[in-house]
């Protein structure tokens, strides 16, 4: 099989490392691709958004499969559109992505089935909303832009004066343009975080191996959001009772809700959990595998991965035993310095050999270029250093001895991922 893998970050260059794994795939197209993908795969630049673009290089490549990863093609609707020229895609079609596309939409989804979330309410008036939190009084308090907002549209305020600036900046000054018309205020949860993602062709959902990930830009979780600076998988917290517990509560009701809404969900569908003292609920659904989860998701896979893309695709996936490897698996972000807020780019990238790897990791990239025969930073998350162990510490030891191993200028990265929670 050909493979178009659209995308060009860390999580786009696992999925194309393990689809490289398969004996069916012959060949791996991606684009906009980056530095570190132009080696494993061959790279266009065609924009991740750019639907007709997809299509026509799509057709033109006459591939097997496109692989949409990212958010914002699958809520624009990509998938829809590539299948209605008789194109085999795997991701959710528009009406399914609304579920990370509309926060307002999945908040509703999860009230009307029971599915457990915090509670809430929705404002589309700001001064509705100043009314409510003056009246809540209560802190902190969680405000969400509705649509997309490159995950910076959550905002937990820890007073009066917070709250205000975020419903004026999302509402009035529209950061995130449109995304924020609507917003959603609701209650602030406590506990450990969960990622999992689970594959599902609508009929079954299999979850995949469970992994943590540290947001925040900081050691000790501190400091502003990023996209996450680092994964872990598995998660210490997510027993197999907890994961049972959600099967139960979360994960099928998910799947059957969707189906009873008309928009049956096939791809990927990533559960951002918190377990609160009253048990495991729904902090956000996003349509496509997390990034940097993937990239200690996918390493952990044993079945052979494009097997496993198309049987989601073929609605088969319930006769597809979905197996996983044992042991441990960590990747630390290595980031440009000033990330996530402003960073220099084109910043000469040493310690990595011709095809952008060191020894003893596998070496994920995300903001890179390759230039003039070297590599360069070209973006905010660089390089997802990434390796696994028979244990967390062992792979958590190995990660870190491969990040020793890479510099370029402004270079920071945590230097407490998988640890961070045994801090609390
Ligand atoms: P999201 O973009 O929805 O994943 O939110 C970003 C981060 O904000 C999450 O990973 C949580 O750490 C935090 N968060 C979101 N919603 C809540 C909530 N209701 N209570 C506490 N923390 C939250
Ligand atoms: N790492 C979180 C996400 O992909 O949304």
């Amino acid at each position: 099989m050909t493979y178009l893998v659209v995308g060009g970050g860390g999580r786009e260059h696992t999925i194309i490392r393990k689809l490289k794994e398969s004996s069916d795939v012959d060949k791996i197209y991606c684009t906009p691709g980056n530095g570190g993908i132009s080696k494993d795969a061959e790279v266009f630049d065609v924009a991740a958004t750019d639907i007709d673009g997809v299509v026509e290089l799509a057709e033109k490549l006459k591939v097997d499969c496109v692989f949409v990863a990212p958010d914002d093609p699958l809520v624009l609707g990509m998938v829809d559109a590539l299948t209605e020229r008789g194109i085999r895609a795997f991701g959710p079609n528009k009406r399914a992505a609304i579920i990370e596309g509309s926060k307002v939409f999945s908040k509703e989804l999860m009230k009307k089935y029971g599915i457990p979330s915090a509670a809430y309410e929705v404002f589309n008036d700001p001064k509705a909303a100043m009314d409510y939190i003056k009246v809540q009084n209560s802190y902190p308090t969680v405000i969400k832009a509705d649509g997309l907002a490159l995950g910076k549209g959550v905002v937990i305020a820890e007073n009066f004066e917070e709250a205000r600036n975020a419903i004026h900046s999302i509402m009035e000054d529209k950061i995130f343009g449109n995304s924020g018309n609507n917003i959603v205020i609701e209650e602030f949860l406590t506990g450990p975080e969960v990622s999992v993602l689970a594959f599902t062709d609508g009929k079954c959902i299999k979850p995949m191996v469970s992994s943590m990930d540290h947001k925040r830009v900081f050691n000790g979780n501190l400091g502003p959001n990023t996209g996450g600076m680092g994964t872990i998988s598995p998660n210490p917290y997510y027993t197999d009772e907890v994961a049972k517990e959600c099967m139960e509560k979360i994960f099928l009701p998910t799947v059957d809700a969707m189906n009873a809404e008309g928009r049956t969900f096939k791809g990927c569908l990533y559960f951002g959990l918190m377990l609160t003292p009253n048990g495991p609920k729904v902090i956000e659904y996003n349509c496509r595998f997390g990034d940097p989860e993937a990239q200690v998701v996918l390493p952990r896979l044993k079945t052979d991965f494009s097997k496993v893309v198309n049987a989601v695709i073929d609605g088969k996936l319930g006769e597809l035993d979905v197996e996983w490897y044992d042991g441990a698996c960590a990747c630390v972000i290595m980031a440009s310095g000033g990330y996530p807020g402003k960073y220099d780019k084109g910043i000469a990238i040493q310690g990595l050999d011709v095809n952008g790897q060191v020894e003893g990791a596998t070496v994920f990239h995300a903001g890179t270029a390759f230039k003039d025969g070297e590599f360069v930073t070209n973006g905010g998350r660089v390089l997802g250093v990434t390796a696994k162990g028979a244990t967390l510490d062992e792979a958590l030891a190995n990660a870190y001895d491969a990040v020793e191993g890479i510099k370029f200028k402004g270079a920071h990265y945590r230097t407490d991922i998988g640890r961070a929670y045994k801090q609390k």
